[in-house]
């Protein structure tokens, strides 16, 4: 199945997301049609309820370099358990609001753990473009969105501009 990716505003991506207790067959299969659209749109991370599903699931790959090798990895539950006090600001965007980036500042380093898609816990810390893409999914299953870390005009504009696209995709 191909899995359309919501767009802002949508009381969907207002939700927090459930934790998952087990890593079913349809969930994994949600993991791979979440990588699946994620590459096609193209974008580097992608949170379940960004396709409507409310479960603790993200799929990140930040590997942008040409010809070097991509790294897909599917997070259920992912947590950040430290950050680092040395921050990073990156100009971010995210598939729920295309076309609109804005510079974010976040820890620059976290150490981050998860369960993979065979229910295994892993841990890794995570520096840069990857750091700032897992904080970005994380919040998504909070039910946050990287424009509510601007300030209210500047959310409004880029809410604004959102609500007009998504009528003139609805009227075709
Ligand atoms: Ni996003």
């Amino acid at each position: 199945m191909k899995r359309a990716i919501l767009l802002h505003p949508d009381p969907r991506l207002k939700k927090v997301a459930a934790p998952v207790a087990d890593i079913t067959d349809d969930l994994r299969k949600l993991g791979d049609e979440m990588l699946e659209a994620m590459y096609a749109a193209p974008g580097i991370g992608l949170a379940a309820p960004q396709v409507g599903v409310l479960d603790r699931l993200i799929v990140v790959d930040c590997v942008k370099e040409e010809g070097e090798a991509p790294r897909p990895i599917v997070m259920f539950n992912p947590q950040v358990v430290a950050s680092s006090d040395e921050q990073n600001t990156y100009e971010e965007g995210c598939l729920s609001l295309p076309d609109l980036f804005a510079d974010v500042t976040r820890p620059k380093v976290v150490d981050v753990t998860w369960m993979d898609r065979d229910g295994n816990a892993q841990s890794e810390t995570f520096d840069g473009l990857w750091a700032t893409c897992v904080q970005h999914e994380i919040d998504h299953l909070e039910g946050k969105l990287f424009i509510d870390y601007l300030k209210p005009l500047r959310r409004q504009m880029f809410t604004r501009k959102m609500v007009k696209l998504k009528r003139e995709l609805a009227r075709g």
